[in-house]
């Protein structure tokens, strides 16, 4: 008898050892997006940048293969909650990423703390959100942080006057003070600040006030994939004709719909972490790459977020030697440092923020299409 079953349980635990070999073998990286809804640019540009990433880099670190789980949690919170807990309780994510919206990144705070599983921003720009947990680390941006030198530098270029537009929701409240803290700091005026609903806005009455008030710019702040909308009726209720000039972060001036706005925006000065004419080796291969992968369309703010998150979570994986394990994974991204095709980005250490160069760019012809040319930079921004 024991001699018989001694060969059977032997090869019961080697068959139970290599199971648990090859489990350990796959890193889950969850990565939840809006990808149907209002929002649902904003969801494929992020997977596209993120498995652009993993397309020009392969998709082992440190022995591990990594696997991406791309979910739709179609822009609202309680579904990216559901969502985040079914990665991290079934599928077993080491780490969870996306969040194309401040709302849908703030639901998963208590989550992640609890579970202790970094999860990294790729979108979402509301200062607060990162504090709010210590397993939050940003790639992206924050709207102070994209604001702030445009007020500056607007302030010290003839504008005097402005009106502010913005969804009424964190990025843009935060846009809004961040804009008149900084320009009235620097002589200018806000006459008013304006909010328009997040959710199917009608910006008619908010840019007709704006107009009246005769400023010398309006300063609006729109989620990105809400700009070519925005701009639309901004250009019909010819506030170019009135002189009044458009100001404030990059988002309304969003990179893959730039050229569809038309004539109208040429001359725009606004201030911004990225460009698609941002004149790097890294950024000429990502925009190739990019539009070679993606019907030749042209990578925005948020397709970087997807590409660098993807970056950071490779980084981190290699730094930890592979080791997945949440605190020990959350400790490797901090203090990361890397040239994005954005310009260099470093996750402070302290803050688990970006910190990276925002640049005064103005709307350009370039080879026949409308681009953003960066011509001045604030180096190292902090949040
Ligand atoms: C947010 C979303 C965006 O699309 C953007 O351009 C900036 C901020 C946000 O919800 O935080």
């Amino acid at each position: 008898m024991k001699q018989i079953i001694a060969p059977v349980l032997a090869a019961a635990s080697l068959l139970a050892i290599g199971a648990t070999a090859r489990a350990q073998e796959v890193v889950k990286v969850g990565l939840i997006a809006p990808m149907t809804g209002p929002q649902a640019a904003a969801g494929r540009q992020m997977v596209a940048g993120a498995k652009l990433y993993m397309a020009l880099n392969g998709n082992t670190v440190a022995g591990k293969k990594i696997e991406l789980l791309v979910r739709d949690d179609t822009g609202v919170a309680d579904v990216t909650r559901r969502l985040a807990q079914e990665l991290i309780v079934n599928d077993k994510a080491a780490v969870i990423s996306g969040f194309g919206l401040t709302p849908l990144a703030i639901a998963v705070g208590p989550l992640i703390t609890q579970a202790k599983v970094p999860a990294v921003i790729m979108v979402a720009g509301t200062a607060s959100i990162v504090a709010s947990s210590p397993y939050f680390v940003r790639v992206s941006f924050t709207l102070p942080q994209q604001t702030a030198p445009g007020a500056e530098w607007a302030a010290a270029n003839g504008i005097k006057t402005v009106v502010s537009m913005v969804s009424d929701y964190g990025p843009g409240l935060d846009a809004q003070n961040a804009f008149k803290a900084k320009f009235e700091e620097k002589g200018g005026k806000v006459l008013e600040q304006l909010r328009a609903p997040l959710v199917n806005p009608d910006f008619a009455p908010f840019l007709q006030r704006a107009k009246d008030l005769k400023p010398d710019a309006l300063m609006v702040f729109v989620p990105a994939p809400v700009a070519g909308s925005v701009m639309r009726q901004v250009l019909d209720r010819g506030f170019p004709e009135a002189k009044i000039k458009v100001v404030g972060p990059g988002d309304a001036f969003d990179d893959e719909q730039l050229n569809a706005m038309g004539d109208g925006v040429l001359g725009s000065v606004t201030s911004y972490n990225y460009s698609a004419a941002h004149d790097s080796a890294e950024n000429k291969k990502f925009v190739a790459e990019y539009r070679k992968a993606n019907n030749e369309t042209r990578p925005n703010v948020i397709a970087v977020g997807g590409y660098d998150g993807m970056h950071a979570i490779y980084a981190a994986l290699a730094k930890t030697n592979g080791d997945s394990t949440g605190p020990k994974l959350i400790e490797a991204f901090k203090g990361l440092s890397w040239e994005s095709p954005r310009g260099p980005l470093t996750i402070d250490a302290q803050t688990r923020e970006p910190v990276q160069n925002i640049y005064i760019r103005r709307v350009e012809r370039k080879d026949g299409e409308l681009y953003h040319i960066e011509f001045a930079t604030y180096p190292n921004q902090k949040p």
